[in-house]
């Protein structure tokens, strides 16, 4: 039998029976669709204790430290496959055959070339402008070369926008960075992996070329693995809403990028670097954990604590690795800043303040390094996000639009504002 809750009033009004829903995994949901016939609404500012879709692609338990896509293990995603297939995953529900992959890497590459009048697009930008808000602004122009035509309700036409933005993605963000340097742009080489060809479009030069290190171009595609999809975050949740009235896509994972952008969201590894440039010596770490207890001090640990996971986030511990395999291949071992971060690490998780409130290394906290250690600069750091997370923020778009009960987002609000008022005329007001 179904399980249900029943609501009571204390005014003596009639009770509801809502029902409660169980996921594969997962707390049990209240489904309380039915209020709003009866006269109520529920609060729920932040959506701490609100599901707002169904979904079938992510799975994250928090206090158990899992994240799974489409019911495969990060760990085993990290280490056993790479981008291409979690992006086919996330979008399709199934690891691809070898012709499934063949294809799809296929027409990711065919798509890699941005339509040459893009580059004015670049061109309007200040030279200065952080590669965020170029992405940004470019990201949604895209909808003016691809609205014509396309019905998002196709679902064959969903899948070349979702093809058409992995692609693109990487190259608006080398191409952010280019024209931040004063560089000419470099266009996608197609017989490049994914990773490959993002750091030749960021490292080579008209002058000079730039052969990819495997064991670098390795570790980013890992990193896109861990940052393609976190279930429905701020950025997810600002594409579904938006991409629910049926908008164009394009401007759907602007809005989505737009919302990463936050320094609460894909801003905090930016932060990492700062901290640990700002610490600069292993003997002054005592002094900012100090700090960070001190509740009179907004000095924080960056790098530290997590909204969902309250264990080692499970992206935290395949990225560490990481970056010893990225410092090892170039011989930054004794990196200071990276010799900082292991201490930092160490000393925190033995600190009875961080293991009462269960704060652990997040994915962020290394992120920084290895990026730093490739020669990224930190301004890029959220544009790496952007490129890995647009898996996921089409994968969930599309997974929307393809439910058949789909609705347009609407929230609800609690009104505080003034009851009803007569309209005083401009002469007639008081101070
Ligand atoms: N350093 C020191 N103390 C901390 C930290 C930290 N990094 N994070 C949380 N705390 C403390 C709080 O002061 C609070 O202490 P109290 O109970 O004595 O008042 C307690 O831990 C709980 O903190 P909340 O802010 O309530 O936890 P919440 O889940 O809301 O915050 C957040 C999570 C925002 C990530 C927080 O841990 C933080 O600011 N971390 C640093 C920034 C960071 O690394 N962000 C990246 C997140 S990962 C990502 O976005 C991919």
């Amino acid at each position: 039998m179904k399980k249900t809750v029943t609501l009571t009033f204390s005014d003596g009004s009639p009770s509801i029976e809502l029902p409660i829903e169980q996921g594969t995994y997962g707390k049990p949901v209240i489904d309380i669709r039915a209020l709003g016939a009866h006269g109520y609404f529920t609060h729920d500012p932040g959506f701490t204790a609100t599901s707002s879709c169904t979904s079938a692609i992510t799975y994250i338990d928090g206090d158990e430290g899992l994240l799974y896509y489409r019911g495969y293990p990060i760990e085993e995603l990290a280490y056993q496959s790479d981008y291409m297939e979690v992006c086919y995953l996330l979008l399709h529900g199934e690891l691809p055959t070898t012709e499934q992959k063949t294809a799809f890497v296929q027409s990711i590459r065919h798509h890699t070339l941005l339509h040459d009048q893009m580059e004015n697009v670049f061109r309007g930008f200040r030279r200065s402008a952080h590669p965020m808000a170029v992405m940004i602004g470019v990201t949604g122009a895209m909808s003016a070369f691809y609205h014509s035509g396309l019905d998002n309700f196709n679902p064959a036409h969903r899948i070349v926008v979702a093809h058409r933005l992995i692609a693109k993605v990487p190259t608006v963000a080398a191409w952010a960075y280019k024209f931040n340097e004063g560089q000419p742009f470099v266009y996608p080489q197609n017989r490049l992996s994914h990773a490959e060809n993002f750091m030749h479009m960021m490292f080579s030069s008209p002058c000079e070329d730039y052969q990819p290190n495997p064991v670098l171009a390795r570790a980013l595609d890992r990193i896109f693995i861990l940052h393609a999809d976190h279930e429905q975050n701020a950025s997810t949740s600002t594409v579904r809403l938006a991409g629910s009235s049926g908008a164009n896509p394009y401007a759907c994972i602007a809005s989505g990028m737009a919302s990463l952008w936050g320094p609460l969201h894909g801003g905090a590894n930016e932060a990492v670097l700062r901290m640990l440039e700002e610490i600069d010596d292993v003997s002054k770490i005592p002094e900012y954990i100090s700090r960070a207890k001190d509740k009179s001090d907004s000095f924080r640990l960056m790098g530290f604590g997590h909204r969902i996971y309250k264990n080692m986030d499970p992206r935290a511990a395949i990225i560490r690795q990481t970056c010893y395999e990225v410092l090892d291949e170039l011989d930054l071992r004794d990196d200071p800043q990276f010799k900082i971060a292991l201490e930092l690490e160490r000393i925190a998780l033995e600190d009875e303040y961080f293991i009462a409130r269960k704060l652990y290394p997040n994915v962020d906290f290394y992120s920084g390094i290895i990026f730093r250690a490739m020669g990224i600069p930190t301004s890029m750091f959220t544009a790496l996000f952007a490129m890995a997370r647009t898996a996921g923020w089409v994968a969930q778009w599309h997974e929307m639009l393809s439910d058949p009960a789909h609705k347009i987002g609407r929230p609800r609000q609690l009104y505080i504002g003034s009851a009803r008022r007569e309209f005083v005329p401009l002469d007639q007001r008081k101070a």
